[in-house]
């Protein structure tokens, strides 16, 4: 076996991005790599760019300077509703089409295949989305508007699944939840990572929740990347004061 193990493309690269959303500048020179196959959490006060920042990785936004890089190419060269298949999107409060839950993942699939240029795309069943995203299977019959909130996300996540994705970008997902809820989201969204290789990258408020489920931490202030490296350092020892005095807030 080779013992050298090659150093991974970053799953997305940011140089330089601006960004205006309004009149505000809500990103400002952005120098930031996400590595691939980690859960990434994005920390910072309300107002840092978090949510800036996560809509630029699938498209939703594009920035008004700057480059950024999915996989190693450019992100605006990738078919965007290929990219969209690839990197899916998970809200804060997530909605549900009219149906039942099974038609709900099973639009989503359908929009997969019809999107993607891979021909031999291969995606899970709906029994199998809602397993992984820990929902009884039978759930697929309910009506998707009769959903808890924790529910919901959870189908909704099981629903993000179903279009075989390499990411999930997931914006404050659980904070619309109980905190028992929430912790059991999280433990699925853990262990999802590990069981699919999926990059994972979520926006949190809550510290202890980024470091729960994260392995890696970016810390945004101002609309600027004030650190970014391996959760368990940067709660330990980060580097920057600016870390640490928010780091000591938060407690
Ligand atoms: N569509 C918009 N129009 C005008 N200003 C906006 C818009 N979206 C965001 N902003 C402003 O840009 C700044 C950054 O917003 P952003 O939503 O990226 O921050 P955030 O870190 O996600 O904050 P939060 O934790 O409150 O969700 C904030 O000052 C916000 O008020
Ligand atoms: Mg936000």
């Amino acid at each position: 076996m080779n013992t050298i193990t090659a150093e991974r493309v970053p799953a997305f690269s940011l140089r330089q991005v601006q960004q205006v959303r309004g009149d505000v500048h809500t990103l400002r020179d952005v120098d930031l790599d996400i590595p691939a196959g980690e859960v990434v959490a994005l920390v910072g006060p309300s107002g840092a760019g978090k949510t800036s920042l996560v809509r630029l990785l699938n498209r939703l936004d594009d920035p008004v300077s700057g480059t950024v890089t999915y996989d190693g190419a450019a992100i605006e060269s990738i078919y965007v509703r290929e990219l969209r298949r690839k990197i899916a999107f998970v809200f804060q409060v997530p909605v549900m089409f009219d149906g039942t839950v099974a038609d709900n993942l099973l639009f989503a699939r359908d929009l997969a295949h019809a999107a993607t240029r891979t021909p031999t795309l291969r995606t899970p069943e709906p029994a199998e989305a809602l397993r992984l995203a820990g929902v009884d299977p039978e759930f697929a019959s309910r009506d998707a508007q009769s959903l808890s909130g924790g529910e919901r996300q959870r189908v909704s996540i099981a629903r993000a699944l179903m279009t075989a994705p390499e990411v999930l970008l997931l914006d404050e997902p659980t904070s619309a939840l109980d905190p028992d809820v929430a912790a059991h989201i999280l433990a699925t969204i853990r262990s999802l990572a590990d069981t699919m290789h999926l990059t994972v990258v979520m926006v949190t408020h809550r510290l202890e929740e980024a470091r729960a489920v994260s392995t890696h931490t970016v810390f945004m202030e101002a609309g600027t990347v004030i650190e970014s490296g391996a959760t368990e350092t940067m709660f330990s020892a980060p580097t920057q004061p600016r870390t640490r005095d928010f780091l000591v807030r938060q407690r």
